[in-house]
This record gives structure tokens, C-alpha cells and sequence, in this order.
């Protein structure tokens, strides 16, 4: 067999390795433009888990790379004059110019044949090899021939980075927050050997232009990062190694193999350096093709096996990776945030670490981070513990006159199953359930405000004297016999109305019974669904009349908090999407005009429902669409509903047309609660695959959102917030009479369960490298 590999990166030289491992009378040719020794750049890191992945593949190249190790646990993060550090991360750090002679020498010792200074211009030359390793790095040379054929998505993101380096020994992973007169500089830094670390300086375009960074050569700049970070680095110098300032390009392949080529390492996909895994992902990504060789028949399938057996992998860590950027380039927003929390955001920003998971390893960071919050809590009037404080999720937050024991919300949820708008015993037991399970605030699924704005034939409405009743009937019983506040919550169906129940078959046009539709613009949502009427101003004005007439029966039924519904589409969402919205006159165009008809029904709600009663609106923050809502107009229509008075922005996202394409994942909708409340200064809340108690307080004690709302879970457990409270120990939560035995059994087990869980999350976790050395290297204790 014969293999070419373009590249003598950490992709090219380990694939080398393990290929030849597996076929040691295959020919291997390694190409690299450079020269052996000739190394950019200065560390790398790898976690844990990847080293022992490397061991698992190559225990001797392993074994000299963790010879040359620098190995640290602790995260530090910087920020205005504080330092917080947390414990049990286990990395490692190698300088990338040892990384790769380590490589070389095992790739020679194996026999692979290594050509330098030979730059690669046409892969035609390999035409008699089976297989052609592309590995040629971030500025692929082949992946840019091949381009319709690979098809190569290249996001060149806005902050602008410099890798340096310098002699500043460092004994944690190290995150530099540095406010500038010219504005926020990041330091990413880390040792990778006695006496050398790496430095990768951050910051936004507008910092890096009021620095004058453009004009400076690379020994100016790294003059200007060394003055401003001067007070860290003690007197020791910022090197550089080809240090240019650059944007991050972000990049994603459709395909990474063409006949006999395969594409590895940064040539197909890229991750930003904030989690460092760029090297990771590089070698790993050899170790997934060695795999694939080993398994498959034919070198076709073995690159067939390869892309689609790695590819969830490789978007996984893109995923995090992307997270974290977004982070670092509004790290802006969370500048005025009390230090803790801010690193408390630093060491969640990519998911990966949360609220229950750093308890286990720095137990008295998150006690400070609890404090921070209830001091936060304190400062708002509540007479809360500050020095035992209890964990956010369970802390009180008051909107106008009303006031929610604690942070965890029913969302609003459709239940299609009301005659005629009136809600029934179902209803009674559905919402009531909730109530007694303990969350502070539920909301009522979308009511109606006339017959012609349901979405289905089993919605709820509010526009007759029977409908009010029953409603009456719920919130009274709520009030009778828990702690929950209750939103209704209000909206019109628009042209996603006359549709089917959601178990006959989501937005689906009625075959039978249906109803004339009305929307801003006469779009159908699906192309076979009834093309809606274009409101005029008499249509304006009779839907404005319902909606104002459901709030005054809202009030007369004692709902706590009136919910404005401007999301998923439904009428009034359809004004504010350009992608449903093609009016010509005063209510279409700009933002400004889509949002007229929205923040007039608003302001005429705000008026008839009393002051001290709180308002929030709903809003699709992004359309997840060409063309459609971004998270910047959410911030903008944030702003607006604020200046109209609202109190809460309820921050969901898409529904607004049938072939969007929305990024589901763990709290997916967070980024955007984030933007919201952190940029338009409104109180959030957030919702969307939030599915336990922990995300609950990572999302709060990150200032995320101040409420977070579940759905899902609520459906199939309504005392989600009670096994919450016995988790975290919160026993001032409501508990009805009756349930009291209940609750003292949850309670006193939960002790137990979570000491246990504990101790066995302890135990299953294997000592990381750093405690190994730390062990192996104390000196014995004198006799
Ligand atoms: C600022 C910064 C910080 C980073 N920090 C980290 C970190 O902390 N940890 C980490 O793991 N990763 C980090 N990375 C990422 C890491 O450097 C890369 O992701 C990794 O080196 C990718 O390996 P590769 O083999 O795919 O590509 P490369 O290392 O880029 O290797 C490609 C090789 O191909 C050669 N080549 C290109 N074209 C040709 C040609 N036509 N003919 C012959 N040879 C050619 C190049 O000279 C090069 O040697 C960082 C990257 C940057 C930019
Ligand atoms: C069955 C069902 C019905 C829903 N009905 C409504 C609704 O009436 N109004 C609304 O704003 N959102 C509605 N939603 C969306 C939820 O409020 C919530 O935003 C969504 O389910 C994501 O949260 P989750 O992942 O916690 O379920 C509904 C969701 C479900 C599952």
C-alpha cells in the first residue's frame, strides 16, 4: 500500500504513525513545506482524556510527550482586581515545536519517510497512491481546489487574536479579563515548559483599532500587550514567533473525502483556542482514520467509515467550541458583573462545566457565587439569608407588586383539550398539579382572545362569561392552596390558526370545521395551508378590542401576571418576522413599522390591566432563517416592549416559518436569553431543553436569565421544583398540608441520595495527571 500525506502537522505525522503501525510494508510519505525544526507558535494543551487516548494508540509516542508535560489543575480567572481559582480540570500543556519532533522521531523510527521543505502544488503526483492524507492545515490548499466539492463554510469571526508567548511561569490555565482606556483586552495563558508559557492576547475589532494595534509591527504589539499586562508578568518579556494579529476562521466542510483523498485536522474543521482543542481534535481525527483503516475492506470504505463515524464528534466539540467564542467576543456584557459571577460565566460558558459539578470540585467558589446572588436578591428589598445563602433557583424575585417564592416556571403549553375555549377538569388538574409542585410561577397555554384566533379547535379562550368562569375556578384554586403565582398568557393564532391538534398533526391545516385566518402579510405557512387575509386597520382595531377584553376578564378571574404572546408565528409574531411580514404601509418595513401593531396592543393591554400587576411578552428572538429575526433585533425589540413597560421578556425562539432550521442542544435558546437581558438590560426569561435542577442554576447564577422556564419536564413530572428543593436543601419551599409526609420523606432522603451520589461521582473520577504528579513528586515527611 501506498499513502501521501500533505502536511506535517499533528494531524499528518500521527496519522502517519498509526497508519504505519497497522501496515508496516505500507509506503508512507509525510510532505511538509517546512523545514523539520522550523515550529510557529508556542503550546498546546490536551485534557486528561485525550492523553489517555494517546496512550491507548501509541503508548511510546505518549510516553515522551508526557515526559516533556507541564501539567496544572486550576482554572484562574482575572477580572478587576480579584482572582478566582477552581480545581480538577487536568490539562496539560507541551510546547508545539517538542509535540512535533516527538512525532517526527517516532514517524522515522517506524519507518515513515518524511520529506521537508516540499511544498505540495498538485496532488496529480500521488496518482499511483491508495491513499492521499490532506492535512495541509487552517489555509488547505486542497480543500480550496476542491472547493465545490468539499463545500468548505469558512466564519471569519470579529475579535481579532495573537498567539505570543513568554517566561511568566504559571501554575493554572489562565484567563485575563484587562480593562484598557481603549476597551477590553483577553489573555489566554499557560505553561507548556519550565519557564515558557503561551500567551493568546484577545479582543474586540473597535479595542484593537482605539489601540492602534493595525499600525504596530509584531514587536510593537507585543510591546503594547506587554504594558498592559506588565502588572502580571513581573518584569518577564512577551515573545513572538510570526505573532501576527488575525480573526478566527471558524471553519466546517460538507465533505472531507474525494475518491481516494481525505481531509484531517484544521484542513476540515476547525475550534476556537478558547477550549483548546484545536491539536486534540487533529490527532484524534487520526486516530478515528487508523480506526476506520483497521476496519474496513477497502480504503473507500474505510474514508466512508471515517466521515460519518466521526463527524458527530468533531460538530460536538465545534458546537462547544463556538459557544465559548461567542462568550469571549461579548465578554462586554458581563463587564459590570459582580467578579464571582462573572467567573462563574467564565467556567460555564460552553456547557461542559455547571452549578452542581463545580460544587463537587470548589465548593467554596459556588458558596461565594450563592452569596454574590443573594446579596444581589438582598439589595432588592428580601430579607434572605446572605451568609448561608440558599441556591439561586430557590432565592425570590419580585415583578411589580407580585412576588415568586422562587425562579422555576411552568412554561406555556398547549394542551388542546378545551370545548369550545372552556377550559375543563382537565384543565383544573393539570394547572393545579403544577401548582402544588412547588414552582413559583405557571403559565396558562396560549388563550385565545376571540373563536377566530385559536390555533386549533381545542384552545383555550377568554371572550365568554362560561370561559371566564372556569378560568376563575383555576386560579382560585391555585391561590386556595399553594404559593404559585399564575400568568395567563395571550395571544392570537394568526395564519398558523384553523389547524389541527397536535397529536393529529402539528400545524396542519383542518380538514373540516375550520375558519377563516387573518395575518400581517397574506403568506401561508406551509404551501398547502390556508392563505390568510392581510389585516386592515378595522381588523387591527376589533383584534386590539379582544385582546383588551380578555385582559379585564384575566383580571376578573385573579390572574397574578398578564403574558403578551409575540412568538412562534401566531399573529402578532407574523407582524415582527420580515419573512411573514411584506406590508407596504406604516406596519411593515423597518423594525420599527413591523413592531407598530405589536407595541400598540401592548400599550393598549399595559393600560387596561392594573399597574401594579407585572406584564411580560414572548418573543421568537431569532427566526433560525435567512432573512429572518436575528439576536441583535431581539435586543432592539427587547428595548422597545421596555420602553412600553414591560417587565419581563420571555425569550423563546423560532416557529416563525415551516423550514427553518434551528440549532437544537442543551439549553439552546440560553445564548439568547443572555443577549437579551444582558444588552437590552430587561429582566429574562429562558426556556427550551433546560432539563434539570442544576442547568436551572447555572443559567441563574451566570445571570443568564433571572427566571428559567421548563415545559417538557413539567409534563411528565408537576413536582419537579419540590424534588429540586429536597435536592439543594431548600425547605422553605410550599408544600401543601396534605403532602407533608412527603415532603419530609423526600427531604431527609435526599440527604442521603446526594451524599451518595456525591461520594460516587468522587470515586468513579480518576485522579487526574496533575494529582498524580502532586503525589508522586511530595516530599516524604521527616521522621
Ligand atoms: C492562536 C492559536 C492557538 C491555539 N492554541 C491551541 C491550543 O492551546 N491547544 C491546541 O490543541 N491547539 C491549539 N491551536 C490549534 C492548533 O495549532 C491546530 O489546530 C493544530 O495544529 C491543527 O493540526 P493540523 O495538523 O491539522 O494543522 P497544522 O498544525 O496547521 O499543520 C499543517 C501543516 O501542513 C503544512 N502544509 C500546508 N500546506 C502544505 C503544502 N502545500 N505542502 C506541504 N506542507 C504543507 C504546514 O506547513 C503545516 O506544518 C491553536 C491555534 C491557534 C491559531
Ligand atoms: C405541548 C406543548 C404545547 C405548547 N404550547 C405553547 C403555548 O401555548 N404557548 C407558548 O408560548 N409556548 C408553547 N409551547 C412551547 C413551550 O412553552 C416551551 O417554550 C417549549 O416547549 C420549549 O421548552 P421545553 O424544552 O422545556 O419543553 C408548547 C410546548 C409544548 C411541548
Amino acid at each position: 500500500m501506498k499513502i501521501a500525506i500533505i502536511g506535517g502537522g499533528p494531524a499528518g505525522l500521527y496519522s502517519a504513525i498509526l497508519l504505519k503501525k497497522q501496515h508496516p510494508e505500507a509506503e508512507i510519505t509525510v510532505y511538509e513545506r517546512n523545514r523539520a525544526d522550523d515550529t510557529f507558535g508556542f503550546g498546546v494543551v490536551f485534557s486528561d482524556a485525550t492523553l489517555d487516548n494517546f496512550e491507548k494508540y501509541d503508548p511510546p509516542s505518549y510516553r515522551r510527550i508526557t515526559q516533556e508535560f507541564a501539567y496544572w489543575d486550576d482554572i484562574a480567572v482575572y477580572f478587576r482586581g480579584t482572582v478566582h481559582r477552581v480545581g480538577g480540570n487536568g490539562f496539560c500543556g507541551c510546547s508545539r515545536r517538542a509535540l512535533l519532533l516527538i512525532l517526527q522521531e517516532r514517524a522515522r523510527e517506524l519507518g515513515v519517510t518524511l520529506n521537508f521543505e516540499a511544498d505540495i502544488e498538485d496532488e496529480a503526483r500521488f496518482a499511483d497512491a491508495d491513499l492521499v492524507v490532506i492535512a495541509d492545515g487552517i489555509n488547505s490548499r486542497f480543500r480550496d481546489k476542491y472547493i465545490a466539492h468539499f463545500e468548505p463554510e469558512v466564519d471569519l469571526r470579529s475579535n481579532m487574536f495573537a498567539w505570543m508567548g513568554s517566561t511568566r511561569p504559571l501554575d493554572a490555565f489562565t484567563f485575563i479579563f484587562q480593562e484598557t482606556e481603549w476597551g477590553p483586552f483577553i489573555a489566554h495563558a499557560y505553561q507548556y515548559e519550565a519557564g515558557r508559557s503561551t500567551w493568546i492576547f484577545e479582543t474586540d475589532p473597535d479595542t484593537f483599532k482605539r489601540a492602534g494595534l493595525a499600525g504596530l509591527n509584531e514587536k510593537q504589539s507585543a510591546e503594547r500587550m506587554a504594558e498592559i499586562f506588565g502588572w502580571f508578568l513581573q518584569g518577564h518579556p512577551i515573545l513572538t514567533n510570526r505573532s501576527m494579529w488575525r480573526n478566527f476562521p471558524m471553519i466546517r466542510s460538507k465533505r472531507w473525502v474525494k475518491d481516494n483523498m481525505v481531509l484531517l485536522g484544521d484542513a476540515k474543521a476547525t475550534a476556537h483556542f478558547s477550549i483548546g482543542s484545536g491539536t486534540k481534535l487533529a490527532m484524534e481525527d487520526a486516530i478515528a482514520l487508523a480506526d476506520a483503516m483497521q476496519q474496513a475492506p477497502t480504503v473507500a470504505a474505510a474514508l466512508e467509515h471515517y466521515e460519518q463515524g466521526r463527524r458527530e464528534e468533531v460538530e460536538k466539540t465545534q458546537h462547544a467550541a463556538d459557544v465559548s467564542l461567542v462568550w469571549f467576543e461579548h465578554v462586554d456584557r458581563f463587564w459590570n458583573f459582580d467578579p464571582v459571577q462573572f467567573a462563574f460565566g467564565v467556567m460555564t460558558r460552553a456547557k461542559a462545566i455547571t452549578y452542581d459539578n463545580l460544587t463537587l470540585r470548589a465548593p467554596d467558589f459556588v458558596r461565594e457565587v450563592d452569596r454574590a446572588f443573594a446579596k444581589q436578591v438582598r439589595a432588592k428589598g428580601f430579607d434572605v439569608d446572605v451568609e448561608k445563602p440558599l441556591a439561586p433557583m430557590f432565592q425570590p424575585l419580585r415583578l411589580r407588586e407580585m412576588t415568586l417564592a422562587n425562579r422555576a416556571v411552568v412554561s406555556p403549553m398547549c394542551m388542546y383539550s378545551a370545548r369550545e375555549g372552556v377550559p375543563g377538569d382537565f384543565h383544573l388538574v393539570h394547572y393545579g398539579s403544577r401548582a402544588l409542585g412547588g414552582a413559583g410561577l405557571i403559565f396558562t397555554e396560549m388563550t385565545c382572545v376571540g373563536r377566530d384566533a385559536r390555533i386549533t379547535p381545542g384552545c383555550t379562550g377568554l371572550w365568554n362569561d362560561e370561559q371566564e368562569a372556569s378560568w376563575r375556578r383555576i386560579v382560585d384554586f391555585v391561590h386556595d392552596n399553594s404559593a404559585a403565582k399564575i400568568c395567563l398568557q395571550l395571544g392570537h393564532a394568526g395564519r398558523k390558526g384553523a389547524t389541527k391538534l397536535m397529536w393529529d398533526g402539528m400545524d396542519r391545516p383542518l380538514e373540516q370545521g375550520g375558519w377563516d385566518v387573518v395575518s400581517a402579510s397574506p403568506v401561508p405557512y406551509f404551501p398547502d395551508s390556508q392563505v390568510p387575509r392581510e389585516m386592515d386597520r378595522a381588523a387591527m382595531d376589533r383584534i386590539k378590542a379582544e385582546f383588551v377584553a380578555a385582559a379585564e376578564r384575566g383580571e376578573a378571574c385573579g390572574f397574578d401576571m398578564l403574558e403578551l404572546h409575540c412568538a412562534h408565528g401566531y399573529l402578532l409574531a407574523s407582524f415582527i418576522s420580515p419573512l411573514t411580514n411584506q406590508r407596504t404601509d406604516a406596519y411593515g418595513g423597518s423594525l420599527e413599522g413591523r413592531l407598530r401593531y405589536p407595541l400598540e396592543i401592548f400599550e393598549a393591554l399595559r393600560s387596561a390591566w392594573p399597574s401594579h400587576k407585572p406584564m411580560s411578552v414572548r418573543i421568537s428572538a431569532t427566526d433560525w432563517a435567512d432573512g429572518g429575526i436575528t439576536g441583535d433585533d431581539a435586543v432592539r425589540i427587547a428595548r422597545a416592549f421596555a420602553e412600553a413597560g414591560v417587565d419581563l421578556v420571555d425569550v423563546s425562539t423560532g416557529q416563525t416559518v415551516h423550514d427553518s432550521q434551528p440549532v437544537y442542544g442543551r439549553m439552546f435558546q440560553t445564548p439568547f436569553s443572555d443577549q437579551v437581558r444582558n444588552e437590552a438590560r430587561v429582566a429574562t426569561m429562558c426556556v427550551g431543553n433546560i432539563t434539570t435542577s442544576d442547568q436551572v442554576n447555572t443559567i441563574l447564577a451566570a445571570g443568564r436569565a433571572d427566571l428559567v422556564a421548563l415545559g417538557r419536564p413539567h409534563l411528565v413530572d408537576p413536582g419537579f421544583t419540590m424534588k429540586a428543593a429536597a435536592w439543594y436543601a431548600a425547605e422553605g419551599v410550599f408544600c401543601p398540608p396534605q403532602y407533608l409526609p412527603g415532603k419530609e420523606q423526600i427531604f431527609r432522603n435526599s440527604v442521603r441520595d446526594r451524599q451518595e451520589f456525591e461520594e460516587l461521582k468522587i470515586k468513579a473520577k480518576p485522579k487526574t495527571r496533575a494529582e498524580l504528579k502532586a503525589e508522586a513528586t511530595k516530599p516524604l515527611a521527616a521522621e
